[in-house]
């Protein structure tokens, strides 16, 4: 017996220690190699026939081979007892016969319900939908749309500008107050036949009320293209109304100013909280105002170098928070964003 012997017994040891996977084989491992009639164990029995002068080495050698092989064995048990449990513990606390678990799921927020059936319908009438920047540069939210700097139609958004200054003094980039830089944008990177609808949030310096929010949604709508008039414009958004609010709701149209159309319409439906009435949420008037319309302006179509003598075209603007109001019959925007988890889960029942 010499010391490469005592390494090779060592070696052939730890390598099929390796492939001991349970404490079965571990048991017959350690009879195999350190029980009592194991290969050690026999080695360590024949050092009196080794001659004196390399007894005590060999010997030394022996035994401290005998505790590395213990020691390798009691770490291998260990993660091998380790993996059983874990296997055991699965076994035990999966139950294939017990009744699932009900995973609490989330809902979409009303005004995205909302934004969600609009599109569709105007999908349905052969527009596309796209979308635009919230951080806008002046020249589309107001120059484009026939309001230059200076004009005293921008008092009529109460703006937040974003906090960069040009040379010229002047502040290039703003939260838009509106989606209808998206009709400039769109012609521009576009030719007629246009049919559009650009649904996206926007942002006003505005003091909260019932109806009005600083931050809230638009769903913009454009339509050019040789020969559209304000004929199209009525049955378009007539036939939108009576499929959001059935056959029954009232409608308005009425005069009103918008730069970038002429002429231009505000359209509203009557108040459904007081019958056309009058009351807190409609300002006494039995109407809420629900869209800003109108016949595109031959300037704004001539600024994206449309000729205003072959096209024409009608936009429209609505606020989808306030159908939803309608909709809903809920009397206070601010319910939408205040997170109220009671009033959110009134609507969660559906994915659509
Ligand atoms: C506009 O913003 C125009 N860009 C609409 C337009 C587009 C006119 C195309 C003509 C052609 P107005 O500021 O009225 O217009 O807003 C349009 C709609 O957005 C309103 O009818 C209302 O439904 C909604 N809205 C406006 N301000 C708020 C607010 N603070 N909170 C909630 N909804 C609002």
């Amino acid at each position: 017996m010499t010391t490469s012997d005592l390494q090779k017994i060592t070696d052939n040891a730890i390598a099929s220690l390796k492939s001991v996977s349970s404490t079965e084989e571990a048991e017959e491992w350690r009879v195999a190699w350190i029980g009592r009639n194991g290969k050690l164990t026999d080695i360590l029995r024949s050092i009196g026939k080794i001659p004196k002068e390399e007894r005590r080495s060999i010997g030394m050698l022996a035994n401290q081979t005998k505790s590395l092989l213990e020691e390798s064995l009691n770490s291998h048990l260990e993660s091998i007892k380790v993996s059983e449990q874990d296997v055991s513990s699965t076994k035990t606390t999966l139950d294939v016969t017990l009744p699932g678990r009900n995973l609490p799921s989330g809902g979409l927020h009303p005004v995205t319900k909302i934004v969600r059936m609009i599109s569709n319908i105007f999908k349905n009438m052969g527009f596309e939908i796209t979308e635009g920047p919230e951080i806008e540069l002046d020249k589309y939210n107001f120059e484009m749309l026939n309001i230059p700097q200076g004009h005293p139609a921008r008092d009529m958004w109460n703006t937040l500008w974003i906090d960069y200054v040009n040379d010229d003094g002047n502040y290039p980039m703003l939260l838009r107050t509106h989606t209808s830089p998206m009709q400039a944008r769109h012609m521009e990177s576009t030719k007629p036949p246009i049919r559009v609808l650009v649904p996206g949030k926007c942002y006003r310096y505005e003091a909260t009320d019932a109806t009005h929010e600083w931050h809230f949604q638009q769903i913009e709508g454009l339509v050019v293209d040789k020969g559209i008039t304000f004929a199209n414009l009525k049955g378009t958004l007539y036939e939108f109304a009576r499929l959001v609010f059935g056959e029954e709701r009232k409608i308005r149209f009425r005069c009103d100013y918008f730069p970038f159309v002429e002429p231009g319409v505000d359209m509203s439906i009557d108040c459904f909280i007081c019958n056309g009435q009058g009351c807190r949420i409609c300002s006494d008037s039995g109407w809420i105002e629900i869209m800003g319309a109108g016949m595109v302006h031959p300037n704004v179509l001539e600024g994206v170098g449309y000729d205003s003598n072959i096209y024409s075209g009608f936009a429209f603007g609505m606020g989808p928070e306030r159908i939803a109001m309608l909709k809903y019959g809920i009397d206070d925007i601010r319910h939408f964003y205040s997170n109220d988890l009671r009033f959110l889960k009134q609507f969660s029942q559906t994915y659509s």
